[in-house]
């Protein structure tokens, strides 16, 4: 174990990672692989970003995302369709994208409209250029260890979690979610690193004693302030995935996490919301997008 959870640090402070400094310093590596990769191929690295409809949120999103790429040097291409867009035209945007030997990574902000299927959409993307791991040939390099492009947001979990945690072997963590974006492959990397994960969600029974006996709780339920103090056992490890606006009494709103922060004094390391997972979500995007830039040229 590093430090987070050895018996030398004292018990009532509880250490924040912080998601923003990591994110910034992957990205200053990402922009550094960009620059290598354009000065030795010729090819700088291109992001397609697909937004279909006004959802505020993905808007917010999408935007992030375009002006990070730019600041490490990677081009993004925005695709922005009206929310009635139909599933044919966008397979057919799909189809163009991955013929386009100058794109890298094809992005398909979620959620898509009602009409859009959207299982069908990703599955039509390119795997190699599939930077969000979400095509089922990449779920199932996940799940059998063998390559493939990982989620985003999981890999920004285990890039959190490396800075405190050295070695997982034998530690007990408890997954709380069990989407296809989160739960499950985080569930799977922390399996290859050869952890014990029980993978935990709303309706399991007796979720806050499986909690309490876990090194390691990776929150990500989108229920706010789930993770209570007393689920939390001292010096355990907690990244907080859950990301909500929820409304204040004077109408303003905040962005709050799964876990309740203010009962975790007694942890190990946990991680802020915000400035926690969600910035590394981004920088990994990126970093996705040089891995699948780099291979198309078998680097
Ligand atoms: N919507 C919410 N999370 C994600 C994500 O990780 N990727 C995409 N494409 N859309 C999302």
């Amino acid at each position: 174990m590093a430090h987070a959870l050895s018996s030398s640090r004292p018990e009532a402070v509880v250490e924040r990672i912080d998601g923003r400094a990591m994110a910034r310093a992957l990205s200053t590596e990402t922009a550094a692989r960009v620059e290598a990769l354009c000065a030795r191929t010729g090819h700088c690295p291109a992001l397609a970003v697909i937004l279909v409809g006004d959802d505020p949120a993905s808007q917010v999103y999408v935007g992030r995302k375009v002006a990070e790429c730019r600041k490490a040097g990677i081009r993004s291409v925005e695709h922005r369709l009206p929310a009635d867009t139909g599933q044919d035209v966008l397979l057919d945007l799909i189809d163009r994208l991955n013929l386009d030997g100058a794109v890298d990574g094809i992005l398909i902000q979620l959620p898509l409209p009602p009409q859009i299927d959207a299982g069908l959409v990703l599955d039509r993307i390119d795997p190699t250029k599939d930077v969000d791991g979400f095509h089922p040939v990449n779920v199932g390099r996940l799940s059998t260890g063998t390559g493939g492009l990982v989620p985003c947001t999981p890999l920004g979990v285990m890039k959190l979690l490396d800075s405190v945690v050295a070695d997982y072997r034998g530690l007990d963590v408890v997954v709380i979610g069990k989407s296809n974006i989160v739960g499950k492959p985080v569930a799977m990397l922390l399996l290859e690193r050869e952890a014990t994960v029980t993978v935990t969600h709303i309706e399991t029974r007796g979720l806050s004693d499986i909690a309490r006996k876990a090194d390691i709780i990776v929150a990500a339920a989108g229920v706010p302030h789930l993770v209570r103090g007393y689920w939390v056992k001292p010096g355990a490890i907690v990244v907080d995935v859950g990301i909500t606006r929820v409304a204040e009494p004077d109408g303003s709103t905040r962005l709050v996490g799964d876990c309740a922060t203010e009962e975790l004094g007694h942890a190990g390391a946990v991680t802020p919301v915000p400035g926690g997972v969600g910035p590394m979500t981004i920088a990994c995007l990126l970093s996705n997008t040089v891995t699948a830039a780099e291979r198309a040229r078998h680097e």
